[in-house]
């Protein structure tokens, strides 16, 4: 079966490095037929009109046709996978909250539109920022979808923590497993060691305490301005990149053994207020996130998973009282 993908901001930097990796099937695998639903604001049709041009000189056998549109009802029709990309990036100096004002009526109308007219399997990756209220956002837009259906993208902390530690200890990424992202996709998220496992002995135990507090968290958490610092705008391809692993994982499954980090709506676990969109370990199974359950938190973990799970409650109210949710 053809699955159609709707991506958003399509015309955008992350959208230029995410299309042709779909179209040549690292998305979905090299069985899965795609097609392509380009989602722009209206000026930026021609540009996305432009990068279309060029997945067909791709010629990918994969790629089985391309839509552009304006309109969210049509770009989302039908859709299987949609990946709410095009957002107003952060700019040098931009707080958090003020996305959430420049951003929360973008999501609210995709949400309904998600809602009326896509697939009844469709999954949604926000990427876009604020990724998780953005995500709650379109959520709460979309009552008819099941609310699993609606995840954030805390996959690319998840690869940055992990390319840190490797270089840390000299290892290849392939050495380490059960990295996990905690809470919001900000400078607040809490890359936690004390469960990763690297050749089997427990990360935490292999690098200073000093190192892990001072230097790996906040390098990880705050990687995304740094990128901003040194480019002049934000991650793009490492972006699509950690956007297709993300879905990839969700779809196909995660590796025996191991697990990977996204936002998902809670069900109360680890003390996660429940309906909150929050990173946590997670496995996919049969094509459904689940939350990996019974690690034990010490007072180091839970103090830094709450403050960064304390952020996304206000986010949510701040929401709530602009009338997005
Ligand atoms: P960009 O400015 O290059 O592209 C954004 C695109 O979105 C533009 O083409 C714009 O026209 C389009 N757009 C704006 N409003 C739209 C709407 N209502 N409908 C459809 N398209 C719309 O930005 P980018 O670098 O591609 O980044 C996109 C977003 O991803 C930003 O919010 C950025 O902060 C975020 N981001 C998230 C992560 C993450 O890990 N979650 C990482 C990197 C970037
Ligand atoms: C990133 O993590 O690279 C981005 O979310 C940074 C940003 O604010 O766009």
């Amino acid at each position: 079966m053809t699955v159609k993908v709707t991506v958003t901001g399509a015309a955008g930097q992350i959208g230029y490095a995410l299309l042709f990796r779909i179209a040549s099937g690292q998305l979905l695998g090299p069985d899965t037929p795609v097609k392509l639903s380009l989602l722009e604001i209206t000026p930026a049709l021609k540009a996305a009109e432009g990068t279309a041009m060029e997945l067909d000189d791709c010629a990918f056998p994969l790629l089985r046709g391309i839509e552009i549109s304006d309109d969210p009802n049509k770009a989302f029709d039908g859709a299987n996978v949609a990946l709410l990309v095009g957002a107003r990036p952060r700019t040098a100096g931009m707080e958090r909250g003020d996305l959430l004002q420049a951003n929360g009526g973008i999501f609210g109308p995709q949400g309904r539109a998600i809602n009326d007219h896509a697939a009844d399997d469709i999954r949604v990756l926000v990427v876009g920022n604020p990724a998780n209220t953005n995500s709650l956002i379109a959520q709460s837009a979309a009552p008819d979808v099941p609310a699993e259906r609606f995840t954030a993208m805390t996959r690319l902390d998840h690869n940055r923590a992990l390319s840190q530690l490797g270089a840390k200890l000299n290892v290849p990424i392939t050495e380490i497993k059960k990295m996990t992202i905690w809470g919001n996709h900000s400078a607040t998220q809490y890359p936690d060691l004390y469960h990763t496992e690297v050749a089997g002995k427990v990360a935490a135990e292999l690098v200073e305490e000093a190192w892990l507090r001072d230097t790996f968290i906040p390098t990880v958490a705050k990687r995304g301005a740094a990128i901003i610092e040194a480019r002049g705008a934000s991650s793009a391809a490492s972006a699509a990149n950690a956007a297709i692993d993300h879905v990839h994982d969700w779809v196909n499954g995660t590796p025996e053994g191991d697990w990977t980090s996204a936002a998902i709506p809670s069900d109360g676990s680890y003390g996660v207020p429940e309906g909150l969109i929050s990173s946590f370990p997670v496995v996919s199974k049969n094509g459904k996130w689940e939350i990996v359950q019974g690690l034990e938190i010490d007072a180091f973990s839970r103090e830094r998973i709450d403050a960064s799970v304390q952020e996304l409650v206000e986010e949510r109210d701040a929401v709530k009282e602009l009338g997005l949710i």
